[in-house]
This record gives structure tokens, sequence and C-alpha cells, in this order.
């Protein structure tokens, strides 16, 4: 029998905060398998984001701009440190690294064209560069994974740009994996890989040992691709302020930080929840190690890690990036976890709007699975489209808060148009409590 919660409250039953019910479920389902949990998304926990800050919209002591006739430029050069040919974007929000494995092949085709319909860049992933996605992409960023699953020197001299990565925010430290059932015989081909077995990726690059490493690798790719293309680096956040000097010192264009919310096709739920930083405290501490090296606004600063909305694309700005990088959002804006598919999504024992399967392959929307059927139900000209629009409303929404803070380039919105809501917010983005000018932590005006 079950009880309502008024019968429950009646005869005294109380929930235990320690031990809820999600984490009864999870002792269970671990007792019963064998094996520990695996899902996509990234940290589902409460933690202190952006939604903590607010803006101060101009008024006497700074007056705003007039929507019609003054403008607000939205344009960013990523990569103009040493690389011969920066990327010149029309706007400040990019697409993230996301694996052909994890997407089906129109997914990563509809990112392409979404993107380039704005003038921004989209960025492929562990597994490789598709046909499709070069084809549809105007700015394409060819990441150079741990893994080099998918690595071809040919498609390094085909990018735009290249990301190297060191970590993801959900998984800092940590590896992704690609269930068996997404290695199909294209996927499976691509990363030199098995068919239908379970892969993991390597959790730091094969051939270094340190950060001078790096250096040597930065060399290397500028060599290969004569010097053209910039170089960016890519960390999850963790220890950013040491990471970010020492990505600088290593010769990167463009530093990418990734923050604990950032999502992922798949890894170990207790990595996700419980390792990194949020992306609030880390952008201050990567603008700090710009600002001490002299490099603030030379080498750019791309966040990721929560992206959703144009308020949280002009607060990421506020505090000192240069642009930002979205992943799951862009998914969302394909169509993916809709609920016109929720009887679906049940009948996989998840939900729509729950985001938990990218792993299982069997998704739906077409999105996140190598299923030929399946990808089929997608349409990458729509998906594209509607991707378009998602983009050109986050930047119009910044517009509208830079223009109401007085700006004439969303990134000039800086630090001292924001305070802070909660005092965890304020101590991590080191942004004043608002109506006082305190700041915890803040020692006489230093760190
Ligand atoms: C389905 C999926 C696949 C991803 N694959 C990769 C990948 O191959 N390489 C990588 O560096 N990051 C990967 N990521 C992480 C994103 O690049 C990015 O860091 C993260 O999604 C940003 O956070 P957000 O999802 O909250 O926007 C993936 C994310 C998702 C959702």
């Amino acid at each position: 029998m079950s009880y309502s919660s008024d019968d429950r409250a009646r005869l005294g039953l109380r929930e235990s905060a320690t031990f809820d019910r999600a984490t009864i479920a999870a002792i269970q389902r671990a007792a019963d398998t064998g094996i520990y949990d695996i899902r996509g998304w990234g940290a589902k926990r409460p933690l202190p984001h952006f939604d903590d800050l607010l803006f101060l919209g101009a008024s006497m002591s700074r007056y705003p701009l007039e929507g019609y006739r003054e403008r607000c430029a939205t344009d960013v050069v990523l990569g103009d440190r040493f690389a011969k040919h920066p990327l010149h974007l029309d706007i400040p929000v990019t697409i993230a690294g996301m694996s052909f494995g994890a997407l089906s092949g129109p997914a990563k085709e509809a990112l392409g064209r979404g993107a380039s319909e704005v003038g921004t860049s989209t960025t492929t992933g562990d597994g490789g560069m598709t046909p499709e996605e070069r084809g549809q992409s105007k700015y394409l960023v060819y990441q150079y994974l741990p893994s080099r699953y998918g690595m071809n020197p040919e498609d390094l001299r085909k990018a735009d740009a290249i990301e190297i990565v060191l970590g993801q925010g959900a998984k800092p430290g940590g590896g992704g994996m690609l269930l068996g059932q997404k290695i199909s015989e294209r996927v499976a081909g691509m990363r030199t890989l098995p068919e239908g077995i379970d892969q993991r990726s390597a959790c730091r690059h094969p051939d270094w040992t340190g950060p001078d490493d790096l250096t040597i690798k930065i060399n290397e790719l500028r060599e290969i691709t004569d010097w053209e293309k910039p170089i960016y680096v890519k960390v999850g956040a963790s220890r950013t302020y040491y990471d970010v000097k020492l990505a600088v010192h290593a010769g990167a264009d463009v530093v990418v930080v990734d923050g604990m919310q950032g999502g992922t096709a798949a890894t170990q739920e207790v990595f996700i929840e419980h390792v990194g930083i949020p992306t609030l405290a880390a952008i201050p501490q990567a603008v700090q190690a710009l600002q001490e090296l002299g490099v603030h606004r030379k080498v750019q600063l791309i966040v990721s890690g929560g992206i959703r909305n144009g308020a949280d694309v002009a607060k990421a700005l506020a505090l000192g990036a240069d642009a930002v990088a979205i992943g799951t959002a862009a998914l969302i804006a394909l169509g993916d976890n809709h609920p016109r598919y929720a009887a679906e999504y049940e009948k996989l024992g998840s939900a729509a709007g729950f985001f938990d399967d990218f792993q299982d392959g069997r998704d739906p929307a077409g999105i996140s699975t190598q299923d030929p059927e399946l990808a089929a139900r997608f349409d990458p000209i729509a998906g594209g489209h509607r991707l378009a629009n998602y983009l050109r409303v986050l930047t119009m929404e910044a517009q509208t808060i830079a223009r109401a803070c007085g700006k004439s380039h969303v990134c000039h919105l800086e630090p001292d148009d924001l305070v802070a809501v909660s005092i965890e917010a304020a101590a991590m983005a080191r942004i004043p409590l608002a109506g006082t000018d305190w700041i915890p932590g803040r020692n006489g005006g230093a760190w």
C-alpha cells in the first residue's frame, strides 16, 4: 500500500534529509547490479550559479543605450595572439565539442548548420570530424583529445581552429565513455575500435607527463597547420588559476574553462556530482590568472558549463569571459528530450526533460543515437534552424542587458555591472552582495 503525504504526516513518518528517496534508490540499484551508475548531462545538485547574480541597470549615474538607434555590437575575435587566421565570429556564443558517436551524424550536421546561420563556430569532439559536419560548418574547431579517437592530421588542416582538450567540467581528471550500443560500424571505423564493445576514453594525453609537454604539443600543432589556426586549450574547472597560467605559458591562443555544471555524454554519476568546481567559481580564477600575466582580452577566455539564456551569457562576459560555449542547451534547442516523445522516454526508464539517457543510444528524438532508424527521425535542416533561432535569442537577450547597462558592445560588460544575491555567489564570483560593498573573502582589496 502506498501512503499519500497527508497519510505519512498523520502517521508521523519522516523523510531523511541524509537518506532521501534518490539516495535510497541509488543504494538499492548498486546492490541489485554491482555496477556504478553512468549517465549524461552535468551536475544536478544545487550549486551557486549565474542566477545568483543580478545586473545593475543604468539610471542616473549611468545611462542606458536606446535599442532602436544606438548599436550594441556582439562580434568577437578568437585566437589573435599567435595564429595567422583568428576566428571572427558574429556572436560570442559558440557550440561546444560534442562527439560523433555520442551524437548522430545528422545531429552533428545540424549543429554546424545552426552555428553557421548566425556566424559562429561549432566544435568536433571525441571520435573525429565527419564530412557532414565539416561541410555545414563555416567555422569548425577540431578537438585534439587524450583518446586520439578519430585523430587525423589531414583533418587538423581542414579545421579553422584546434582545441587541445585536457579535461571537461563534468569530469576533470577522468575520461568519457561510449557504450557498445553506440559503437556502430561507422563510429568504430573512425575510432579504430571493435564494434559494439563499451569504450572508455583516456583521461590524459598518452605522450605527456606535464605542462612542458603541452608546450611541445602546441608547437607541433602549429607547425602542422603552418601557424594559421588558433590553438585553444580546454580544461575542466578545478585548480583553474594554475591551469590557465600553465596554458598561457605553453602558448595557447584561447583558453576554454568548463565548469562542473557542464554536460557530458556519459560518465559515472559519482564523478559528475563530486568532482570539480562550479562555473561561477572558475571564471574569476581564470580572469585573475590572465590579468596577472597581462594577457586578459589578448588570450581569449571561453567559458562553458550551464549556460542557458542571454542573461547567463551576459553574466559570463561581465565576469571577464570573451565568449561562451554551449552543449546541453544546443541539444535541447535541436529538439532533444522534447515532451512530444514523453511516452517513448518513459519506456526507456527516463522522462522528457531529464536527459539521463545520452549513453543508452535509444534516443527517440534521433539525436544522441547511432541507430539508423532513430537517427532518420531527425531533420538536420529544421534542427539547424531551431538552433539558429535559439542562438539569436541568446544574443538579443545579452544585447538587451548590455544596452540597459549602457554598453555599446556586449563585451564591455564588467564586474561593476553585477551584484550577488547570495553570500556563496558573492564569495565565488568576487562580486559584492546586493546593497552592500561586501565581497566575502576580500582582504583589503587583495585576494
Ligand atoms: C552529448 C555531449 C557530448 C560531449 N562530448 C564532448 C567531447 O567529445 N569532448 C569534449 O571536450 N567535451 C564534450 N562534451 C562537453 C561539452 O564540450 C561542454 O564542455 C559542455 O557540454 C558545456 O556545458 P553545458 O552542456 O552545460 O553547455 C560533451 C557534452 C555533451 C552534452
